[in-house]
């Protein structure tokens, strides 16, 4: 091969040029493209800064902040083009800015090195992401609870072991989700604010020796702070795996629900229909309408968790401070990123189109001897002990059973028969009074529900404000 001089930006102490396999390998312009916004940003705060410093001149400066606005216009119309030989996002913003405005361009990346301009590019992208998961989550949130107002009245069977346990609203289940997602949410916010720290100024991973003003970059890009150790600012990925671990968390809570989604279109549980919209058909079975949008949902959750193991073996055993490998954190970030959202955005149009067959969920809530608990506390409640109750109830089930007999239908002599402490209030005992007893903080019972809703609204208010 002959000799000569690498064209690379970082290319003078090199004698050959990389090879075109090298230079496929090491680029990551094919996916950090899309952190353009968030690198012009960071290279723009980064400039105002040197001139307001006096390290580079006013007239450089609004060279490169002009520059910068051209550059970000052609990528955004999609006619800027990018090569591969300039490795990454940065290189490739940074050459064609010295292309077009010369000697300025070459001064942007005093103080600075693609260590801390990379940490901040994925903190402000992260920071962002982090915005907009919050919005859709509160989004849904309002979506779930407006649903559940709109079943305040359906019933239908709880379930232990997907067994029927004890009957419940249906709203008290679907409030159960919107706290789930209340707590996803937080685990959002609390990402950011451990995220929204500027990295930028830290240079390669001492910091720089020039007279930066950290804090005022730091302010220019809205951040609350700047990192104090500047290796560990270079170094450390760790909001991105909190970022992937509140991703992972939000898509199990949203995989329970579509398994129950799923489940409740059965025949065998026949709890809802699915809209037309949101449900699809078999290429061979002329009769089937499939859920697959739920199961999608359920099944998209394992890149999530894919993900979140994929930053913590990357970040595992990585001397300090920068390492080549931090280049592997963005495609797993961009794929979570665009799951969550994708996959909040079709649970949020989805839900709220499911019908319930709102008398065959109460018919069920009713089989089963699902107000077996009923009877025993009622004993309970006769001064029996609850052991004795339980046991008291536990025959009467079986005597039903026998008899091809609900509770309901059983006659005061026949419940005397196996406990004397039955009396006649005990034929009392329905789905309406099994709810409303159950008024305890936390509880199914119609006005608990509701005042749970009222609170869950409240925050959600309190929150968006
Ligand atoms: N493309 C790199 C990354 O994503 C940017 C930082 C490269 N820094 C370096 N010293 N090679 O991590």
């Amino acid at each position: 091969m002959p000799k000569k001089k690498s064209d690379k930006l970082w290319g003078a102490r090199f004698e050959h040029d990389a090879d075109s396999l090298t230079d496929q390998y090491n680029a990551s312009i094919s996916f950090d493209i899309r952190l353009y916004r968030e690198d012009i940003a960071g290279s723009k705060a980064h400039a105002t800064m040197l001139a307001r410093q006096n390290i580079i001149t006013t007239q450089d400066r609004d060279l490169i902040l002009n520059g910068l606005a051209e550059i970000e216009q052609e990528i955004a119309e999609g006619r800027f083009i990018f090569s591969v030989e300039r490795e990454d996002i940065h290189l490739n913003i940074e050459a064609a800015l010295t292309e077009r405005i010369g000697d300025a361009g070459r001064r942007l990346h005093t103080a600075r090195s693609r260590n801390d301009q990379i940490a901040t590019d994925i903190r402000l992208f992260v920071r962002d992401a982090c915005d907009s998961v919050i919005t859709s989550l509160r989004s849904f949130r309002s979506i779930l609870l407006k649903l559940a107002e709109k079943e305040s009245a359906t019933v239908m069977p709880g379930y232990t072991h997907l067994q029927r346990a004890q009957p419940i609203l249906l709203s008290h289940h679907l409030q159960a989700y919107e706290a789930m997602f209340a707590r996803d949410t937080e685990r959002f916010v609390q990402t950011r604010t451990r995220t929204n720290q500027s990295p930028l100024g830290t240079g390669a991973l001492a910091g720089v020796s020039f007279k930066i003003d950290r804090a005022l970059s730091a302010n220019l890009l809205g951040f609350d702070g700047v990192i104090e150790n500047s290796i560990d600012a270079v170094s450390d990925r760790d909001f991105v795996f909190d970022f992937h671990s509140a991703c992972a968390l939000s898509m199990i809570h949203i995989s329970r629900l579509s398994e129950e989604l799923i489940l409740w279109a059965s025949a065998e549980f026949g709890f809802l229909n699915l809209d037309d919209r949101f449900s699809t058909g078999s290429s061979i079975m002329p009769q089937k309408k499939n859920p697959d949008l739920a199961e999608l949902a359920r099944g998209k959750s394992a890149r999530t968790i894919g993900n979140l193991v994929q930053i913590m073996t990357l970040l595992k055993g990585q001397p300090l401070a920068y390492n080549k490998d931090m280049q592997e954190d963005k495609e797993a970030l961009f794929d979570s990123v665009d799951t969550v959202l994708d996959t909040i955005n079709i649970m949020s149009a989805m839900l709220p189109s499911c019908s319930f067959n709102r008398q065959h969920m109460k018919t069920a809530a009713e089989a089963n001897f699902s107000l077996a608990t009923d009877y025993a506390d009622y004993l309970t409640k006769k001064n029996v002990p609850f052991r004795e109750a339980h046991s008291a109830v536990g025959s009467l089930v079986s005597f039903c059973e026998k008899e091809n007999k609900t509770l309901a239908e059983l006659t005061l002599e026949e419940l005397q028969n196996i406990h004397p402490a039955f009396d006649k209030g005990a034929l009392e005992i329905t789905i309406e009074s099994a709810l409303n007893a159950r008024a305890v903080n936390g509880g199914t019972a119609p006005q608990t529900v509701k005042k749970a809703r009222k609170a869950a609204q409240s925050r959600l208010n309190e929150e968006t404000k």
